[in-house]
């Protein structure tokens, strides 16, 4: 694992951006592998920006997103779906055709995550992944325990995800039971990770990541096994590790 240690989120944002458009630009037909959450909300501003002012197109990119809740889909405000659009899909000039999230409203459910794990196959896998990382080590909505070999699937969230998500919705109770998710070994699949950390409540789940020890306790630790994986953390974040 490569270790970029950056002073902020700012910065984090910059950083993670840069690797994103190098990547684009070398490859405009690149498929991105994206997180919804806070961490990479400041990296897709930047990526707004690139393409705004600076010229990076998204006009051949494929986008490839990790999750998406059960039952909720893009009518919904708090969609991942939703969240994508706003944050980042319509503000780039990507074909909307060319973004795919889990379906979180198929009806089977077990099919939609079949569909999905083929379409990784097929349209990826992701030349680059970004992903966030849960304060209980959770990767998507990989939580502990998910197995190495997981592929797409539908989860139970666990109650600590469930409360760290409740801020986006108007009362705890709104927060989905489940969702949709790709599973370690989809995301294994992607040829560069890159995983990002911010603040200082992900300060604990960073030192674990960082004692390198692979356990499914700590679904994060498995992308150790990756031989791409670079890790932009900020001050806050890396702060319990020296
Ligand atoms: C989001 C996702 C999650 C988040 C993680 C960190 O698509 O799959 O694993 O990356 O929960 O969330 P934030 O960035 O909000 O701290």
């Amino acid at each position: 694992v490569k270790l970029i240690e950056v002073a902020d989120f700012e910065e984090l944002s910059s950083a993670a951006a840069a690797i994103v458009e190098q990547q684009v630009l070398g490859n405009s037909h690149s498929v991105l592998g994206l997180a919804t959450g806070s961490t990479p909300i400041g990296l897709y501003e930047k990526m707004a920006e690139g393409c705004r002012q600076r010229g990076v197109s998204y006009k051949n990119v494929q986008t490839i997103n990790l999750d998406e809740y059960r039952g909720l889909g893009a009518g919904h405000p708090n969609s991942y779906r939703s969240f994508m659009n706003e944050h980042l899909f319509n503000a780039i000039d990507i074909p909307p055709a060319n973004t795919h999230i889990p379906d979180g409203r198929a009806v089977e459910v077990e099919a939609e995550c079949r569909r999905y794990e083929a379409l990784i196959d097929r349209i990826g896998p992701p030349h680059l992944q970004i992903l966030g990382l849960g304060t209980n080590g959770h990767i998507g909505f990989n939580e502990p325990g998910t197995p190495e070999n997981s592929v797409t699937h539908c989860v139970a969230l666990t109650d600590s995800t469930r409360e760290n998500n409740a801020r986006f919705f108007a009362s705890p109770e709104e927060v989905p039971t489940h969702a949709i998710t790709m599973g370690i070994a989809s995301i294994l699949k992607s040829r560069k990770i890159l995983l990002l950390a911010s603040g200082a409540k992900k300060a604990p789940a960073v030192k674990q990541f960082m004692e390198q020890r692979i356990t499914g306790s700590f679904p994060a630790s498995f992308l150790w096994k990756h031989p791409d994986v670079t890790l932009i953390v900020d001050e806050e974040a890396y702060q319990l590790v020296r």
